[in-house]
């Protein structure tokens, strides 16, 4: 095989990689900025330069060139290349600041030259903590500055679009930016405007950079210049945790990260998984974080003449299982819910076996034209997929209508989902119902039939798995605290969102931003007792555990196999 010596160690590598990226992945650590995996390479920072040689072969013969003791002779390139443009090639030798004065010096320039016109900006930039440039400088730059002149200014707070800022004095015109817009999203919404040190990416004239991607450009941007025009200023890096999940806008499973400040949560970037979005994530997926922190519930409700009121959760509980007892099972509708996790969904399915009720149907929720071929699909949930491989369907909209408005549906038990709003069902439809709710927000339509209102938490509160449309199981965890103890919720806290000793973290740690709701996998255990049908669990991988030894559909899907990067399921119907 092959092989390459990088700071006098010997790699072995198949077909021709690029010799920044093998580094990389080595954990030889290079810096770079305007590389980036997935586009073209311009080797346009120069930041990534290296000594590399190459085995010497005799002119005449074409015969590799040998010392005295029989070792290729090395012929180094006269002057430094840029690694991220180079092909690594068999007997290579590669020289990084660790081996060479050369490169450290080489390197140190470099940053020196990016930072001559860069603002000090970081005591108020968002990108301070978390900026490869500032990381960078720390780390392979000189200290100090031999610049005394007037820095060139450029324009500042310019509004790219609706979602992205630029500064441009912070602009080290990597290109990565107009890059996406030309290779990636093909919008062609950014090109690079003026000469020298003048230059900066803006759009073309008469156009705004308004297309559904446009917020990735703030992930790749390795300094302050483009920000999010939403949380810009609101929160400090370091004042957040982050926990990768799942975005629960569409039917994709697109990975994510939710950054979390007080228990709210302030923003969501993208988190690579090759199999499912790559290193991208649409606009609406990061601007979803709203409805996690808004027009949250206060607590468990129950209906008393004719208003909601706060109730325990005990009382809740039972009030839910008052309504039901004494009807038969065929005048209860169980609506499951593509919004709510495979756990959720699961148990609702025993529930409504033990009341002698038919299996739950599930609402969907499709946005016919709002899916491309990327990352945003016609289907507005994150788990139709797991319902259907549970056994749950669609809901037959006519025939559920016609049975409730004949009398026949005596009571209607929701899982996370709106029928109101879906517009399955009217309030006037409900008016004679018993409607048991789980729900989110207090936007809910349906609350104002409901006669039970259970407060359900939400991906970001929960552990629970979502099989995307493309059939891969995903598993997320909490990235902030509700209010009251539940063991397993904190077991399962990330470990940016506690510290060493288990302490849940990030500033300002306030008590009433936690919502008073529990995840469904309570509640619905809880309620299944009452009614003497125990469902005793010690919590949703347990659950899981049951979906996977009972439906062939979820076969692989443990938490342990979904880990970070989710598992491939097969195709329902597919042979094994
Ligand atoms: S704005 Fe950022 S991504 Fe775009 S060219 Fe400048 S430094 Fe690069
Ligand atoms: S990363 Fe190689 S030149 Fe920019």
């Amino acid at each position: 095989m092959p092989k390459v010596t990088i700071d006098d160690q010997v790699y072995e590598f198949e077909e021709r990689p690029k010799l920044l990226q093998f580094c990389l992945d080595h954990g030889v650590e290079l810096p770079h900025f305007c590389y980036h995996p997935a586009m073209s390479i311009p080797a346009n920072c120069r930041q990534c330069l290296v000594e590399v040689g190459t085995p010497a072969r005799d002119r005449a013969t074409g015969d590799l060139k040998v010392d005295d003791d029989g070792n290729p002779v090395i012929q180094f390139f006269p002057k430094l290349q840029t690694s991220c443009s180079m092909d690594v090639s068999d007997g290579m030798v590669v020289k990084t600041k660790r081996t060479s004065n050369l490169v450290k010096r080489a390197q140190e320039d470099t940053m020196e030259f990016l930072l001559i016109n860069h603002p000090l900006d970081c005591p108020i930039c968002d990108q301070a903590g978390r900026c490869p440039l500032q990381i960078q400088a720390y780390k392979y730059g000189r200290e100090g500055s031999r610049f005394e002149f007037r820095k060139v200014h450029k324009p500042k707070k310019v509004k790219l679009g609706p979602r992205v800022m630029l500064d441009a004095e912070r602009c080290i015109n990597c290109t990565r930016c107009t890059r996406f817009t030309q290779e990636i999203s093909e919008s062609h919404q950014l090109t690079i405007i003026s000469r020298g040190v003048k230059n900066y990416p803006m759009t073309p004239p008469g156009m705004v950079f308004d297309e559904p991607y446009s917020m990735n450009v703030i992930d790749i941007c390795p300094v302050g210049a483009l920000t999010s025009a939403e949380s810009r200023f609101k929160a400090r890096a370091w004042e957040m945790s982050s926990t990768p999940s799942i975005s629960t806008t569409n039917a994709k499973g697109s990975n994510c990260f939710y950054w979390v400040r007080d228990n709210l949560v302030m923003e969501i970037t993208a988190r690579q998984n090759m199999a499912v979005n790559e290193y991208w994530l649409a606009d609406e997926d990061r601007l979803d974080y709203k409805r996690f922190n808004d027009d949250r519930p206060t607590g468990p409700q129950v209906r008393r003449e004719g208003t909601l009121v706060l109730a325990s959760w005990e009382h809740a509980y039972q009030h839910a299982v008052d309504l039901l007892a004494g009807l038969d099972g065929s005048e209860i509708l169980f609506l499951g819910s593509a919004y709510a996790t495979v756990e959720d969904n699961f148990l609702l399915t025993k529930l409504a076996a033990a009341l002698g009720a038919d299996a739950p149907r599930y609402i969907q929720h499709i946005e016919p034209g709002h899916g491309d071929d990327w990352l945003r699909t016609d289907d507005r949930t994150p788990n139709a997929q797991g319902c259907e491989r549970l056994g749950i369907q669609p809901v037959d909209e006519t025939v559920v209508r016609s049975r409730v408005q004949a009398g026949e549906i005596k009571a209607v038990y929701v899982l996370e989902d709106d029928p109101v709003n879906a517009g399955l069902l009217s309030l006037d439809d409900l008016s004679d119902v018993r409607v048991v709710l789980h729900y989110y927000n207090t936007t809910n339509e349906t609350l104002d039939t409901a006669d039970v209102a259970l407060p359900a938490a939400m991906v970001v509160e929960t552990v629970g798995t979502y099989v995307s449309q493309d059939g891969y199981a995903q598993r997320v965890r909490p990235a902030k605290a509700i209010r009251g103890v539940n063991r397993t919720l904190r077991m399962e806290m990330g470990a940016s969102r506690t510290d060493r000793h288990g302490t849940p973290f990030d500033r300002w740690y306030n008590e009433s931003h936690k919502i008073d709701c529990k995840p469904s996998w309570e509640t619905l255990p809880a309620i299944a007792d009452l009614f003497g049908h125990a469902m005793t669990y010690k919590g949703p991988k347990q659950i899981m555990q049951e979906v996977v030894d009972t439906h062939p559909a979820f076969d692989g899907a443990t938490y342990q196999a979904m880990g970070l990067q989710g598992v491939r399921l097969q195709e329902i119907g597919e042979p094994a």
